[in-house]
């Protein structure tokens, strides 16, 4: 079996899969305006995904995420969950949506393959959730992520974007949160894209504070698995869930990166930040084209760049996460 490396030696074990570029929320820092289509885009349809998945999961990937957008806006996601679940060599599929539809959802996603779950909820306060995301969702999220701990996922983990001024004293709130529930409660840094540039400047936080806090208050940090995201987790012997840190801006944030991105539209992103995309969608048209599709991936990797260029304020050509998957 070969396994994905580039010039820096990092090896990729893990694809992060956009399914769409359309969402239903409007957060304050991703979509403000709300999502607003660009003609008629066609995102990549089962056939497509199939063939895909394959390609990776030939190169040695066994981790598939799949992303948007919000990936439960598409009709299809429990027969594409099934599709990626059913190609040899992918043993774990893990979702990251905003968790609206998750009480009425997620158990088919469960039952389709789902092995992990990632839910985005950046407050616990319902009217401070209301002021980012646009949407009074709140007590749903809530409620389905409670659902989503009864279903036995390997893990659920909750995304929480730290906010200046608007969710920055949340952390003794979360700390109660995970008291009782095995979840893991992951802070990320505010990341600056090509159309955020004003809120940035606002909101940004570094994440250094939260880590102060967890170390005094006796939190301690766990060694990192080789196919594991970009967190840093930190345990507690008197609390049942997790407290994790993605710092982009951090110094080496880029030497652990293990992961690499196709968008809704097929194209490889070899970085989030990066300027260019790599086709692959004319050869996802059959399954005749596995070969150069195979080989059109690893020959790219050779392009990936060593770090992004956030800290000279490059932003590449992302203008929002919702267009490429968090
Ligand atoms: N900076 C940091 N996180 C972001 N997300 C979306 N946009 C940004 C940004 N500019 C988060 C979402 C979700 C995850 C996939 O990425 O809130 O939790
Ligand atoms: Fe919010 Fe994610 Fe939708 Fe962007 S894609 S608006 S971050 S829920």
């Amino acid at each position: 079996m070969q396994t994905l490396t580039d010039p820096q030696g990092r090896s990729f074990l893990y694809l992060r899969l956009s399914l769409t570029e359309a969402c239903n929320y409007r957060c304050s820092y991703c979509l403000p305006d709300g999502y607003v289509a660009d003609g008629k885009p066609k995102f990549l349809a089962l056939d497509e995904i199939r063939r895909l998945v394959l390609a990776f999961s030939t190169l040695g990937m066994s981790k598939i995420r799949l992303t948007g957008g919000e990936p439960s806006l598409r009709k299809d996601l429990p027969g594409i969950i099934q599709t990626v679940a059913a190609v040899p060599g992918i043993k774990k599929i893990a979702l990251t949506t905003n968790g609206c539809r998750l009480p009425h959802l997620v158990e088919s996603w469960r039952e389709s393959g789902l092995t992990a779950l990632s839910v985005s909820l950046d407050s616990l306060n319902g009217t401070r959730f209301l002021a980012i995301t646009g949407h009074n969702r709140f007590a749903e999220v809530v409620a389905g992520i409670d659902k989503a701990l009864t279903l036995g996922f390997d893990a659920v983990k909750i995304n929480v974007v730290l906010l200046r001024d608007r969710n920055d004293d949340e952390l003794p709130a979360w700390l109660e949160y995970v008291r009782e529930r095995e979840v893991s409660v992951r802070f990320i840094e505010l990341m600056r894209t090509g159309e955020n540039r004003a809120y940035f400047e606002r909101h940004h936080l570094r994440a250094n504070l939260i880590e102060q806090q967890l170390h005094e208050g006796g939190w301690s940090l766990l060694p990192r698995a080789a196919d594991a995201g970009p967190a840093c987790e930190y345990a507690h012997q008197d609390y049942h869930g997790r407290i994790g840190i993605i710092a982009p801006y951090a110094k080496d944030f880029c030497a652990g990166c293990n992961r690499l991105r196709v968008t809704a539209r097929g194209d490889l992103r070899l970085c989030l930040f990066g300027d260019f995309g790599i086709p692959l969608r004319q050869l996802l048209q059959s399954d005749a084209d596995q070969d150069p599709l195979v080989s059109r991936i690893a020959t790219q990797l050779g392009l990936k760049a060593a770090g992004h260029g956030l800290h000279q304020g490059l932003t590449g050509i992302t203008p929002h996460l919702a267009s490429i998957g968090g």
